[in-house]
């Protein structure tokens, strides 16, 4: 790959996010040669640590590549201890960045990474401006993670304090479901075969059911979960985003522009429920023990409220008020302490109802989006059984990633850091789109907020969920493909 010149100046630079997926990142980047001589990396947070306690702690947390590698990669690290409300600390910070920019030949090529609490963004963003960090040469880019907001106002808000200091082309707002191989194939399936986009739309498509199943409870992220709960944390965002890719018009041209405004058009039909819709069209759920009690309730995890209202599944019916799609459910699911950890896309087509050939009805052709852990395709067909007999069964078509194609598929961040790098914004969502998807989401949150106590927990851990989620889909005679 070619060379990048190019600093990362990553806000929260001590944290998690960063150790687990953004250095590591960074590293693949360099094994395959994106970045090279030309490039370095400092990490900021308030704590005092040395370049050499920094740069330690990254390598043990690095895999693939030799020693001598990982040591190459992290002598481009730096650390800067950092306070993000104070004014002076920039000056130091600025300090550095020129430094480094003139060592490593960097062009003034600069890419923020704010992976901290959205709170701290604005100010970040306007210090960034006024302590004159920002480039005179190369570009300027700012990442940042969700929570994007908490409802409309406050993304808004956030934006709007974005937007004051980067326009909005130099932002790049990650959702990592759109870094994941599968979601990316989606337009390839859907363009790249006229025999799928010709019936690619409610004239042959019955529903399509998203699945983004959890087997794992809320872990030590009580503290952020409990002011998100489900509908924020998966359905806000990578639901979607998934959505999005599923059903974006034809854009002419497949650049990052257009591709973007055909997902828009989107974001723009998500219908906005009324409360007796959400009562009929949406369901909530949080975890209990499981079964064998060896799995804590979610009011009794650590630094959850013992009589939280947090919910930790949801199950939904959303319509989109586009041309193609009229009268096509999508039935989404996601929820934590699951019976698997399973990401899949069933796409339902029409069953045929008159067949030639023999009394049986046949069964709906589903094609079938593997994501994660499994990746890859499944057609379910029918065809005649085998014999002299003239009955119509199932068959299935199976094209998932073998274990040496597994290994060649990127890590989502390490993709996403390289379309930043390299200013392609087709991958990462919009603002446009953000808002709608919000509009949604506070529409079911206004009207669960009316609701006396919900009655949680409502589903054992280890379960695919409360029964009302299979409800929602038995009233119309249909059932979720996938069972757990
Ligand atoms: C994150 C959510 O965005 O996605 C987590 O905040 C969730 O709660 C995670 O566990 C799931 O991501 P993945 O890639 O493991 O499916």
């Amino acid at each position: 790959a070619k060379e990048n010149n190019v600093l990362f100046v990553i806000f929260g630079g001590s944290g998690d996010l960063a150790h687990r997926k953004l250095y590591p990142g960074l590293f693949q980047l360099y094994l395959k040669g994106s970045l090279d001589q030309h490039f370095a990396v400092i990490g900021t947070a308030r704590r005092p640590w040395t370049h050499d306690y920094f740069r330690q702690g990254i390598v043990s947390q690095l895999s693939k590549g030799t020693d001598e590698q990982k040591a190459a990669f992290v002598s481009h690290f730096y650390y800067q201890s950092h306070d993000v409300k104070d004014s002076e600390h920039y000056v130091a910070l600025k300090k550095i960045i020129d430094q480094l920019d003139e060592k490593y030949q960097l062009n003034g090529n600069r890419i923020f990474y704010m992976a901290m609490a959205p709170d701290l963004f604005g100010t970040i963003a306007q210090h960034l401006k006024s302590e004159n960090l920002l480039s005179d040469r190369g570009y300027d880019r700012l990442i940042i993670e969700k929570p994007f907001g908490h409802d409309y106002p406050s993304a808004h808000a956030l934006n709007q304090a974005i937007i004051e200091t980067f326009d909005p082309d130099q932002v790049f707002r990650i959702d990592h479901y759109l870094g994941k191989e599968m979601i990316q194939n989606i337009p390839y399936l859907r363009f790249g075969n006229p025999f799928l986009s010709a019936i690619w739309n409610n004239k042959f498509i019955d529903n399509i059911q998203i699945t983004l199943a959890e087997s794992l409870g809320v872990e030590e992220r009580a503290g952020y979960y409990e002011t998100a709960g489900a509908l924020r944390d998966m359905v806000q965002n990578h639901i979607m985003q998934i959505i999005a890719m599923l059903t974006f018009p034809k854009p002419e041209h497949y650049t990052d522009r257009e591709i973007n405004q055909s997902k828009a058009q989107v974001f723009a039909s998500l219908p906005v429920y009324s409360e007796a819709e959400v009562a009929e069209k949406f369901v909530r759920g949080q975890y209990g023990a499981g079964s064998d009690q060896q799995q804590l309730a979610y009011r009794d995890e650590d630094k959850t409220d013992p009589q939280s209202n947090v919910e930790t599944f949801v199950a939904g019916e959303i319509d989109l008020d586009l041309p193609d799609w009229q009268g096509v459910p999508f039935y989404v699911r996601t929820g934590k302490r699951l019976a698997t950890k399973n990401t899949r896309i069933d796409v339902v087509f029409k069953a045929e109802e008159h067949p030639l050939f023999t009394e049986q009805t046949p069964t709906s052709p589903v094609l079938t989006i593997e994501v994660e852990p499994e990746s890859g395709v499944l057609l379910q067909i029918n065809g005649k059984k085998i014999g002299t007999s003239n009955f119509i069964e199932s068959h299935q078509l199976s094209d998932l990633l073998d274990d040496d194609q597994q290994e060649l598929v990127p890590d989502a961040y390490e993709r996403l850091l390289l379309e930043a790098v390299l200013g392609k914004q087709g991958n990462f969502a919009q603002w446009e789109g953000m808002a709608g998807s919000w509009h949604f989401v506070d529409a079911i949150r206004a009207a669960w907020a009316k609701e006396f106590q919900p009655e949680f927990p409502n589903y054992e851990s280890g379960s695919m969920g409360p029964k009302a989620a299979t409800d929602l889909l038995a009233k119309t005679g249909r059932h979720w493909l996938y069972q757990g």
